[in-house]
């Protein structure tokens, strides 16, 4: 599914040849414009061609695997996210890049949805003053390709990586629930209350059960609040109200209301292609690139394995990130 995203933009990314795609089922939708180009294993592809760069859009439990093979091949990669099914394999994955001296990144791409890169701007410079909640919501229906792990490690793990990145702070605990109302092996609903190292609290909402999807990220600070539909990539501030009063315990009991609302023209960029040039700037030395590092993508990993463990014991856990 991903793959081929990555496959059509590589095609045509300057500073970019293409040399090929490794798949053993074959090129399914039509990915290459080349068929010469698909090869039936990496194996195949390495004994063909020798690439600087590689893209992991194998099934989450495969990575590490072929993590191996292109760090032992000298090849910079960039790994799909979840980096990988378990901590400990995130870990190996990070120990056999940097022991071979070369560049991987994890792919969050919701880090570039124009949206949110927008959002993160707009926090950085104070618009809604302090935030104090930072609440996910990533519904939709079961994509039947996912076998191998569940929502949380799946899907929740771009929630979990966004809530650090928005807050600035690592998760330090979490306390979830999980359901399985399909009867798959892997849970299908996952509810997320947790904590920054800051202090901030957030939620998360994620599951494979809604006959809709939706995706929003929302941020309440103490000055309004910003909110991201990460589907149309548009993002909307609404402004507490300004209307000042005298009477003060009225304004006490009443609370918060609203002020202006506006959502912001965004220039749009497919986020996948912003990751693939941030990857691509980085290999050819740009130092500061915005790719997402493995620690980032070890951390959500550890936060997901913390969401299962509290599930399971019905208790808060903290996340060693
Ligand atoms: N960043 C995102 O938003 C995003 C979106 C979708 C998927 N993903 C991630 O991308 C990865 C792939 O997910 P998908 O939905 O594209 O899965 P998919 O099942 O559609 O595609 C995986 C492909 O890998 C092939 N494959 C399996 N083992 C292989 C091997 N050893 N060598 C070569 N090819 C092999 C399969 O034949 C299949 O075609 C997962 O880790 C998933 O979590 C990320």
């Amino acid at each position: 599914m991903i793959g081929r995203h990555h496959a059509r933009i590589l095609q045509s990314l300057d500073g970019v040849d293409f040399v090929g795609g490794a798949d053993p089922t074959g090129d399914r939708y039509g990915a290459l414009g080349d068929p010469s180009l698909l090869y039936a294993s990496v194996e195949e592809l390495l004994e063909a061609t020798r690439p600087q760069i590689a893209v992991v859009a194998l099934p989450t439990e495969e990575h590490v695997a072929a993590s191996q093979q292109l760090a032992a091949a000298g090849i910079h990669a960039l790994i799909e996210k979840p980096l990988a099914a378990t901590a400990a394999q995130a870990q190996v994955i990070i120990d056999l890049f940097t022991t071979a001296g070369l560049h991987a990144v994890v792919g969050h791409v919701e880090r570039f949805n124009p949206a949110l890169m927008e959002m993160r701007q707009r926090l950085d410079s104070g618009q809604i003053g302090t935030p104090f909640l930072i609440a996910t919501q990533r519904i939709g229906p079961f994509p039947d390709r996912i076998r191998d792990v569940g929502v949380v490690k799946d899907l929740a793990t771009h929630d979990l990586d966004l809530v650090g990145w928005l807050g600035g702070a690592a998760i330090d605990r979490v306390a979830a629930q999980t359901t399985n109302r399909t009867g798959r092996p892997h849970e299908d609903v996952v509810l997320v209350t947790g904590q920054l190292r800051s202090g901030l609290p957030f939620n998360c909402i994620v599951d494979w059960l809604s006959p809709t999807k939706i995706r929003s990220v929302r941020v309440l600070g103490d000055r309004g609040m910003l909110i991201a539909d990460t589907v149309r990539s548009d993002l909307t501030f609404y402004e507490n109200a300004t209307v000042s009063s005298d009477w003060e315990s009225s304004a006490a009991l009443r609370g918060v209301s609203e002020g202006d609302v506006v959502r912001y023209a965004l220039s749009r960029r497919e986020p996948l292609l912003a990751e693939l040039e941030a990857f691509r700037d980085l290999v050819l030395g740009d130092g500061d690139a915005a790719v997402v590092g493995l620690q980032a993508g070890l951390a959500a990993v550890q936060a997901a394995e913390a969401v299962l463990r509290s599930a399971e014991s019905a208790s808060t856990e903290i996340v060693y990130a």
